[in-house]
């Protein structure tokens, strides 16, 4: 059940280059958010600007909805001025979520995608699902501070890795081997940077490759991506080739967010067109023509 309200700014902190981590406290939100949702955001009290901005749920801690947002353009530079005890109006949880029925989910992160996967993490986390995020992004100052502060949002410990492994599935035996008896490892990270600086150089899509091409025992059983179009669109056609099910996270510009503008349409399977905001954002990546899709 949505809702909208008056959403009280907590705390709104700078956690990697022009990254935010704002908190709002908004109880009915929370209580109803599943992890790959988002909300519409007014980014500033009063008219100015009039149209909402959609950012996924980051996570949800109490009564209180956090959000994870990189400055891209006016919206969000308006938003990582909003101080303590400003009130924003918010709507939502809204769209299509995760569904996280995997025993051996892959997440794969790129850059900002980090946003809905932490909500993931956390969910996964609670239901003693182990799982291994692969992050990428343009330098080591973009992901490693957002990896790091996913990690400690979690109860249990994110082991990072600057390089993949071939047997991470190994579930029991691995986490047994990593685990301590006062942290327990709750998920697996490896990284990818561009320009090498961080973990293996090149496209996240090189963990992905990694990952599928263990033996179908330890391989992942389900992929949950979320970036930039031309990494879903690389990892949708990866997964397929090893049909493997695989879950997108989509971004669209969204004017409304509940399914009237079509200003977020993307082409569907099979002809026709789906909105991101009301058959996603999260996706079967099979439901979409990626072949319409000009990434
Ligand atoms: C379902 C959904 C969830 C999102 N979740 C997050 C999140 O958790 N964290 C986060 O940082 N961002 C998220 N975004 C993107 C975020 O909504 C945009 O960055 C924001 O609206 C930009 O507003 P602005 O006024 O700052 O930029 P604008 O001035 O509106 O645009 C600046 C630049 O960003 C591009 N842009 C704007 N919106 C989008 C978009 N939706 N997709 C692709 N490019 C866009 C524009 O084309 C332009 O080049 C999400 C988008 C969607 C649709
Ligand atoms: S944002 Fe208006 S239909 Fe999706």
């Amino acid at each position: 059940m949505s809702a909208c309200l008056n959403a009280k700014v907590l705390a709104n902190e700078l956690v990697g280059p022009d990254v935010y981590l704002l908190r709002l406290a908004a109880g009915p939100i929370a209580a109803a958010a599943r992890p790959g949702q988002f909300v519409m955001l007014r980014v500033a009290p009063g008219d100015e600007p009039l149209l909402a901005r959609p950012f996924s749920v980051h996570g949800v801690e109490g009564e209180d909805v956090l959000i994870l947002f990189q400055v891209r353009g006016r919206g969000t530079a308006l938003l990582s001025q909003a101080a303590p005890g400003a009130k924003l109006v918010m709507w939502g949880p809204l769209g299509r979520g995760f569904e996280l029925e995997a025993k051996r989910p892959a997440l794969v992160a790129g850059g900002m995608g980090i946003a809905p996967l932490g909500f993931v993490a956390r969910k996964l986390e609670d239901k003693g699902i182990l799982f291994h995020l692969s992050s990428g992004g343009a330098t080591q100052e973009a992901i490693e501070g957002l990896e790091k502060k996913l990690g400690t949002s979690l109860r249990g410990r994110l082991e990072c890795r600057a390089t993949d492994i071939h047997r991470l599935f190994h579930a029991a035996q691995e986490a047994a081997e990593l685990s301590t008896s006062t942290a327990p490892v709750s998920g697996i990270c490896t990284s990818t940077t561009m320009d090498g600086s961080y973990g293996e150089k090149g496209p996240v899509t090189l963990l992905l490759k990694n990952l599928l091409s263990l033996p179908p025992e330890l391989r992942p059983d389900a992929v949950l991506a979320c970036g930039p179009l031309p990494m879903l669109k690389a990892v949708a056609a990866m997964c397929a080739e090893k049909n493997v099910p695989c879950q997108v996270s989509l971004e669209a510009p969204m004017a409304c967010g509940v399914g009237a503008c079509l200003g977020c349409v993307l082409p569907a399977a099979g002809g026709g067109y789906v909105r991101v905001c009301q058959e996603g954002p999260v996706m079967d990546a099979a439901a979409l023509d990626w072949g319409r899709i000009g990434a």
